[in-house]
């Protein structure tokens, strides 16, 4: 067990860890690191790093490498429109020690795109969520293992961000952190 208290993976040379997620365009990323490391200085925890920040849609956790073609097909019956979030909260959860930003205003396009990919992965037999049980929050995971709960942050500038596609990712565990590799892209309708 990870100290979040969820798995570790199993590090089974015939699993995967996946996950369907949005990915930053690189103005974004830049943008989100800034604010995570703004983040870390001001409350302590550890920053995430720019290629590393991305907004999860459904998480899938350990499935065996053949079923990734069923996860692919999944991904390309998807339509969704493409759409624009703006982050402009923070916030702070303790059963995980994580720092979020996230966005007052969900935009009906996510929404749409979350619901559709999980009908397509339940209907496929796969699991698939975004909130471990809880109810979805779309957020940025910015700092991990923070020591207790954060006060305001003094001066920062809500993240606009654009997305077109979505993405299947591959998650490496390690004591160094979480090491991401895309699998697969799928554009949204413009
Ligand atoms: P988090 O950033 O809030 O930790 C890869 O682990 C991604 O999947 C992360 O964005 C993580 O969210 C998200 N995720 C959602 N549910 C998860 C779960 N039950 N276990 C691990 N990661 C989960």
């Amino acid at each position: 067990m990870r100290p979040d208290g969820r798995p570790s993976g199993s590090g089974d040379p015939e699993q995967a860890r996946v996950f369907f997620a949005l990915w930053p365009d690189a103005a974004a990323a830049a943008a989100l690191q800034t604010l995570a490391q703004d983040c870390a200085r001001e409350f302590g925890g550890r920053a995430g790093r720019c290629e590393t920040l991305h907004l999860t849609l459904a998480f899938v956790g350990d499935v065996p490498l053949e079923r990734l073609s069923v996860l692919r097909e999944v991904a390309g019956a998807v339509t969704a429109p493409a759409g624009e979030l703006c982050l402009d909260r923070l916030g702070f959860w303790a059963h995980n020690r994580i720092l979020w930003a996230g966005t007052r205003a969900v935009p009906p396009e996510l929404g749409q795109l979350v619901r559709r990919l999980g009908a397509g992965l339940k209907t496929a037999g796969a699991a698939g969520t975004a909130g471990g049980g809880r109810s979805f929050v779309p957020h940025v995971t910015l700092v991990r293992k923070l020591a207790g709960p954060v006060g305001p942050l003094p001066e920062w500038a809500p993240v606009r961000w654009v997305w077109r596609s979505f993405v299947l990712v591959r998650s490496r565990l390690s004591a160094a952190g979480a090491a991401y590799e895309t699998l697969g892209q799928w554009p949204l309708a413009a």
